[in-house]
């Protein structure tokens, strides 16, 4: 017999195709976490419209993103996957939070001063201001152990459980608090040696086919100072090396550092070895999320299937919620 597995949460925004940068900093972690996890992992659908209230692309942009969660190796028969919207409960227990919030607290969040200074938003929406609150509601509707996340988010998974405590305090103790798992992300550069953004145009998606891989790494930036094959290169300032680190085994790598020192190969040599592994690392996974692709019903399906999963946790806790907060005859 095993004894009851911990469990995890963690939700991501529909932004789309996943690249690189999106799987080494958490998809890919998301996966591992299955063996030894009870996992719920969501789409943040009302999340999304703090960004733009356009929601055009936000329907296609959720089939892309969960083919690669599929892809990638979730599995929905032992994760439950599902879209934040369908769980309407996440909404009432984001409004009872926000009687224990002050509103101090959200205007303190990192994220929410850099989203105003950065962006120059005069006038914030309500909704912006409570994105960490409406995170809080998504995690503790589940009472998970443990939050994966990056480190940007670490003052969310903070908040929640000072609200945790201001709820238990303010009615009947409902809430453990979770912890933050952190992951371990590496430097993921993209094509222009910038950190790989879906903005920048500098990203390798997971459905890229071969050719598409190959014609983005060919003219990939590489150390400045090397303009010429008879210039020595230096691997430790190079953008090519550090996906190297990623998917390159010691001694090749190490091989391509000493032949960079040396001039002893060429940049292209160089990206020839990277594409030798990177390619063949990713094609599992192209295969399996563009077969989920051509299927938006069967992910549509797999997304109702765990709302309904999701729905029974969250309506259990709800009930416990209510009961606390007594509000009716
Ligand atoms: N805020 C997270 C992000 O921007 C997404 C998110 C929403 C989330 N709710 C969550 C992550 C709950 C973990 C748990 O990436
Ligand atoms: Fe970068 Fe490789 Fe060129 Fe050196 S040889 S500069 S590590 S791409």
């Amino acid at each position: 017999m095993t004894g009851a597995r911990e469990r995890v949460l963690s939700g991501m925004r529909p932004s789309g195709k996943v690249h690189l940068g999106n799987y080494l900093g958490a998809l890919d972690n998301w996966v591992k976490l299955q063996d030894a996890y009870e996992c719920y992992y969501f789409v943040a659908n009302w999340h999304a419209l703090t960004d733009d209230t356009d929601t055009t692309t936000v329907p296609g942009d959720t089939v892309e993103m969960v083919a690669d969660w599929l892809g990638a190796g979730l599995d929905p028969h032992r994760s439950t996957l599902f879209i934040q919207s369908q769980v309407p409960e996440h909404a009432e227990l984001h409004l009872l939070f926000s009687m224990v919030t002050p509103v101090g607290w959200l205007e303190r969040v990192p994220t929410y001063r850099e989203r105003i200074e950065q962006q120059g938003i005069a006038s914030p929406s309500y909704g912006l201001l409570g994105y960490p609150l409406l995170q809080a509601a998504d995690i503790l509707m589940y009472k998970p152990r443990w939050v994966p996340v990056g480190a940007d988010q670490v003052p969310h998974v903070e908040l929640t459980r000072e609200v945790a405590r201001r709820f238990n305090n303010a009615f009947t103790p409902v809430f453990p608090e979770p912890d933050a798992k952190l992951t371990e992300i590496p430097k993921v550069p993209g094509t222009d040696g910038r950190k790989m953004s879906k903005s920048y145009g500098n990203a390798i998606y997971l459905s890229d086919p071969p050719d598409v891989i190959i014609r983005k790494v060919k003219p990939m930036v590489t150390d400045p100072a090397r303009k010429r094959r008879s210039d020595p290169g230096n691997p430790d300032v190079c953008p090519v090396f550090d996906l190297h680190k990623i998917f390159t085994p010691a001694a090749e790598r190490e091989a391509c550092a000493t032949g960079c020192r040396t001039a002893g190969i060429g940049c292209l040599d160089c990206k020839d070895v990277l594409l030798r592994h990177l390619v063949p690392r990713l094609d599992g996974i192209r295969e399996r999320r563009q077969k989920f692709a051509e299927r938006p019903d069967v992910i549509v399906d797999v997304l109702q299937e765990g709302a309904r999963r999701a729905r029974a946790v969250a309506q259990a806790t709800m009930e416990e919620v209510r009961g606390a907060v007594n509000l009716t005859p």
